[in-house]
């Protein structure tokens, strides 16, 4: 088995620098932030030089893919970033799971402020809100749900050069598309191993092997219940190390090379797109404990 090898990081810094240069200026024409998280990896999917960036700016934070995640740990994340002071909403776009509440939660957000405006004599202040994320988290997702189709605007406004575009929802609320591209923390190899999981990671030299060895590490400690039922395994056998396991996996498939030997690369590439299809239940990689 190989390294697992991750983004080619050579033009990240500039490109960094770019982004964030956007993301300042941008800074300046919203009311709010709203960040997008895998609610399956909140931790790795997060852009790692947000905070900084957004500074003071209001923020809120949408938990997206919840129907690939486990209830219990999106609720402990929501509780996580409301104990700091951030609301968090669980989100899924495949479904349309908790966008109604997101003009609701921003305006609560946001209350001091319209109550401000609607004092100098603006009884209605449009809403500003920029949507931030890391590549695949599912903002385009999010725009195409909230945004009524035949309101969606392409504008170009002082500030935002590229990339940035905005988008009007119902009542005086408007949406900002992040401006450039906001990297997650690459260099890092746990969290690119984990977007790989997931297959936010998709255009790279990987070894399935290997990454399916890892996700197995995981699982051990989680013990999804429908991943454990589907392959009916043992509690032996979930102490195994997870590349006599990916072999355990492999037979119960019948995927089998010469001389019954189990076929691990075969198994970890089905293991891998099961867990991506959500077949191996809803199962979250990292709780808030892990900060
Ligand atoms: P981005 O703009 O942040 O890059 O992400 P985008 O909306 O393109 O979403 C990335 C992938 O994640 C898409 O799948 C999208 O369908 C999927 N996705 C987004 N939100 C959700 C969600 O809440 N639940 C689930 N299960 N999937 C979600 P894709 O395979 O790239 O494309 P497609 O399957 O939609 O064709």
């Amino acid at each position: 088995m190989n390294e697992i090898k991750t983004q080619n990081i050579q033009w990240f810094p500039g490109h960094m620098t770019k982004t964030k240069r956007l993301i300042e200026a941008s800074l300046k024409l919203v009311d709010a932030v709203a960040e997008i998280k895998d609610a399956r990896i909140p931790i790795s999917s997060s852009n790692p030089d947000i905070e900084e960036l957004i500074g003071k700016k209001p923020r809120i934070v949408l938990l997206n893919k919840c129907d690939m995640a486990d209830n219990q740990v999106t609720a402990q994340w929501i509780s996580y970033y409301n104990s700091k002071g951030i609301p968090a909403l669980a989100i899924d776009c495949k479904s349309g799971k908790g966008q109604n509440n997101f003009v609701p939660a921003t305006r609560k957000l946001l209350s001091n402020l319209i109550e401000a405006k609607q004092k100098k004599g603006i009884p209605n202040p449009t809403i500003r809100v920029m949507i931030v994320g890391i590549p695949n988290v599912g903002k385009s997702s999010f725009i195409n749900r909230v945004v009524k189709k035949n309101r969606a605007k392409v504008e170009d406004r002082p500030g935002v050069t590229r990339g940035g575009q905005w988008f009007t929802l119902d009542r005086g609320f408007e949406l900002l598309d992040t401006p450039g591209v906001l990297w997650p923390k690459f260099e890092d190899q746990t969290v690119g191993e984990r977007l790989a999981f997931t297959g936010a990671v998709k255009d790279q030299i990987l070894d399935a092997e290997l990454l399916a060895v890892r996700l197995l590490d995981l699982f051990k400690e989680i013990k999804p219940p429908i991943f454990i039922e589907r392959f009916k395994l043992t509690d032996d056998e979930l102490e195994m190390e997870s590349y006599d396991l990916l072999g355990v996996i492999a037979k119960r498939r019948g995927m089998l090379i010469s001389r019954g030997e189990p076929d691990t690369e075969r198994a970890a590439i089905m293991l891998l797109d099961e867990f991506r299809a959500a077949k191996l239940g809803k199962i979250s990689l990292e709780t808030p404990k892990e900060l």
